[in-house]
């Protein structure tokens, strides 16, 4: 891991060094990057453990985990959202790895949905959601992502490399007796030669059932490198083939930050969604910065250098230095991901268990 920053051992404000230092007064300061995005999501990793070990994201054996003084506290990243919050981020997203195994997570999503946030969501893998819907409900939950990448037992376990196939529907039928948290999303990694058997069913449980079934393309954040182009099973490919197997759908406009195209079927029954990042990238309206787990901003998902936030939390550093840094991280963010620009691309520094989704 490349640190831009080097966690220090005293914090030292540098900020401190400069005479007419700049005061953010009332939340006047905002995150604008030096392309002028205003970044208004924050996505925090909880913990980079998992339950699963999906092929285009761990591998198989042998994860490093984090050692667990490193990860940050529920006080630590509810810090660092408020100051977020102050310089106007309005979506938090808690992610992993597997976010339902940080022990106590209903008590983490009280405490930051009492920030004001416009949106509280979560993306897990929905193994434990049987049991966390409800507190999580109940804890101020308001939006939710379930990764599934197949319907069929088997298929799950050559995805997942673990059984819960059961576990999950069973999971997504729970969220659907707590209507505060809508909507459900389902995330669907689209990959070719094994996705497109699978679409039409895919398609007819986004009419079936209140869920938002979205297919994401699959990205070079795989922890065992084997991303290859060729694999990538696009949004339009799979548009084609609802099209052609099962229904026409029509396009539902959608707010000009979201990732997601959207469409619906013909008698507004169903709704599907292309995320298209490798195919029709999204990166020049990206609003998003990421935490990871162990207190490193990040702010590309294929970012190389971090902004190390656990070492000024751990060493007296101010709401104001912590400000700073947030900052100082976005006026840095990457103008967009090369993925497209040839083999040379630059592969992200971590996979995405280690970064959150
Ligand atoms: N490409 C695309 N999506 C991925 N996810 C994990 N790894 C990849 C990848 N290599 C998805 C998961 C989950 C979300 C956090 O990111 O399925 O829905
Ligand atoms: Fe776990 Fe999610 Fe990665 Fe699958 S994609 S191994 S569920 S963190």
């Amino acid at each position: 891991m490349t640190l831009l920053v080097d966690p220090p051992q005293t914090f030292v404000p540098a900020a401190s060094l400069v005479v007419n230092k700049p005061r953010h007064v009332g939340g006047a300061r905002r995150l604008i990057d030096s392309y002028g995005r205003r970044i208004g999501d924050l996505r925090i990793s909880v913990t980079d453990r998992c339950n699963f070990r999906c092929v285009y994201c761990m591998p198989e054996e042998g994860m490093q985990w984090l050692k667990r003084d490193t990860i940050l506290t529920f006080d630590e990243i509810e810090r660092v959202s408020r100051v977020a919050v102050e310089l106007g981020v309005e979506e938090i997203r808690l992610t992993g790895g597997e976010p339902t195994l940080r022990p106590g997570l209903p008590e983490l999503v009280e405490r930051v949905s009492r920030l004001p946030v416009r949106s509280l969501s979560l993306t897990t893998n929905g193994f434990l959601l049987r049991s966390l819907a409800r507190p999580l409900a109940e804890a101020g939950l308001k939006r939710i992502n379930v990764s599934l990448d197949t319907l069929q037992h088997d298929r799950f376990h050559q995805i997942a490399r673990r059984r819960g196939l059961d576990e999950v529907l069973a999971g997504l039928e729970e969220l659907e007796r707590y209507p505060s948290i809508s909507p459900i999303k389902v995330n669907v990694v689209a990959m070719r030669d094994f996705t497109e058997v699978e679409v039409v069913a895919f398609a007819e449980l986004a009419r079936r059932k209140p869920y938002v079934i979205r297919f994401i393309e699959f990205m070079p954040l795989d922890a065992d490198g084997n991303w290859q182009r060729e694999r990538v099973l696009s949004g339009n490919e799979i548009k084609a083939i609802i099209e052609r197997d099962f229904m026409p759908m029509v396009p539902v406009p959608a707010e000009p930050s979201s990732t997601s195209r959207r469409f619906t079927f013909s008698d507004g029954i169903g709704e599907i969604g292309f995320i298209n990042p490798v195919s029709q990238p999204f990166c020049g309206t990206c609003n998003r910065i990421r935490l990871t787990a162990d207190g490193q901003l990040r702010t590309c998902l294929f970012s190389i250098d971090e902004w190390d936030l656990r070492g000024p939390l751990r060493s007296g550093a101010s709401d104001d230095d912590l400000a700073d840094i947030l900052t100082q991280a976005v006026s840095h963010k990457e103008l967009k991901h090369k993925i497209n620009e040839g083999a040379a691309f630059q592969r992200a520094s971590r996979s995405m268990s280690q970064i959150g989704g």
